[in-house]
């Protein structure tokens, strides 16, 4: 009780922005307390690892002692394919305690790291097709990757009390502020600078997740091979501000074909959730992360996939105090989804 009233915060470690939310338990919902961000150089944290400890601990530190959080208790995320395992399995029904009990022997053979080096976690969807059986979706995520991002938290004098999963936060989030629709499946895309994160859910279940190691920096490299200027020259072109000698216009065909790149990773992956399920198609697209930012990206991507597309409203079902500067908020939020998904966890939450 004392724990879940003095609340945890959400801190999303990504490559290029640190984001750290707070929010608070009211009456009819939430409330948003405070929502900063910190940015990164490129090279501290380079395909998912943590190239610099050292640094990525002194952000930390500046981003919360910036936001006059005094909260320590963090929930935190990783996220990455080669570390991160989620599937979806058929068991023999049984109850959650059993489950939990056997989750090691049920999941061996689904996981392809030795299964002392993971993590696990699973969740219990309901029965499944066949008699007596059920559906579970399991989460091995290794070790090494947890106790990577846990040591800087610590480091950084928080207490990292939850280790999510980024596609998971994304669901949370997204389940705050939006109802599920029976029956079609809504893509959650969230374009990071490194990563694309896909959760693919049916009525409110995920039924299909997705990682690719490419996001936005493809934009910042094509603007820097097509100028031959620094990396944070061309990441101020990129959000649409000028550059001596570079007019913005000039910008656009350098940004589309980074974006064409994208674009076909994620046709990629819906192509293979087609081939992989017996899903219905695919409605809608909810778009997140930085490269939602990125003037004209929803456009081709509804465009080029022909999905309906929409940027994220991670606000719809939190309230937000005066004292918040709506148009910047709402840029941050988007970038902020994932954090926003943490900081809605609750000790004890499975
Ligand atoms: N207007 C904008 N403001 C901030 N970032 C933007 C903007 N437009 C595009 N971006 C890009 O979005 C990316 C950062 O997005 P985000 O914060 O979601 O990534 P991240 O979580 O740090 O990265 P990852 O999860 O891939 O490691 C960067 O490549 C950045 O250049
Ligand atoms: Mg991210």
């Amino acid at each position: 009780m004392l724990l879940r009233s003095k609340g945890i915060i959400g801190l999303d470690v990504g490559s290029r922005h640190i984001k750290v939310v707070q929010l608070k338990d009211v009456k009819d919902g939430y409330q948003l307390e405070r929502l900063n961000i910190a940015t990164l150089p490129p090279e501290l944290i380079v395909d998912g690892s943590i190239i610099d400890s050292p640094r990525v601990v002194e952000a930390i530190k500046g981003l919360i002692s910036e936001s006059g959080i005094k909260i320590k208790d963090a929930a935190i995320s990783v996220s990455g394919h080669s570390s991160v395992i989620i599937k979806r399995i058929s068991l023999p029904q049984m109850t959650e305690d059993e489950l939990n009990d056997s989750i090691k022997f049920e999941a061996e053979p689904y996981v392809p790291f030795d299964i002392d080096d993971v993590n696990l976690d699973f969740q219990i969807l309901g029965t499944g097709e066949e008699q007596n059986k059920m559906d579970v979706v399991i989460v091995a995520v290794k070790k090494d990757k947890i106790n990577e991002y846990v040591s800087v938290v610590k480091e950084s004098g928080l207490n990292p009390v939850i280790v999510d999963v980024d596609l998971f936060a994304l669901a949370n989030i997204y389940e705050v502020n939006y109802e599920s629709k029976p029956g079609g499946n809504t893509a959650l895309v969230n374009i990071g600078a490194g990563t694309i994160n896909i959760n693919i859910l049916n009525s409110g279940v995920s039924v299909f997740t997705r990682y690719s190691p490419v996001g936005s920096n493809l934009h910042t490299e094509a603007i820097q091979r097509e100028f031959g200027i620094s990396y944070n020259d061309s990441e101020r072109l990129k959000r649409g501000e000028s550059i001596e000698g570079i007019p913005k216009e000039n910008v656009a065909p350098a940004v589309n074909s980074a974006s064409e790149d994208i674009i076909a990773e994620i046709a990629r992956s819906f192509d293979y959730f087609r081939g992989a399920t017996n899903e219905n198609d695919i409605h809608e697209i909810i778009l997140s992360g930085g490269c939602a930012l990125i003037k004209d990206f929803a456009s081709l991507l509804n465009e080029k996939i022909g999905i309906d597309v929409k940027i994220i409203e991670p606000f719809k079902n939190i309230q937000i105090p005066e004292n918040f500067d709506k148009a910047n908020l709402k840029k941050m939020g988007t970038i902020a989804v994932v954090a926003l998904g943490l900081a809605l966890r609750r000790l004890g939450d499975r």
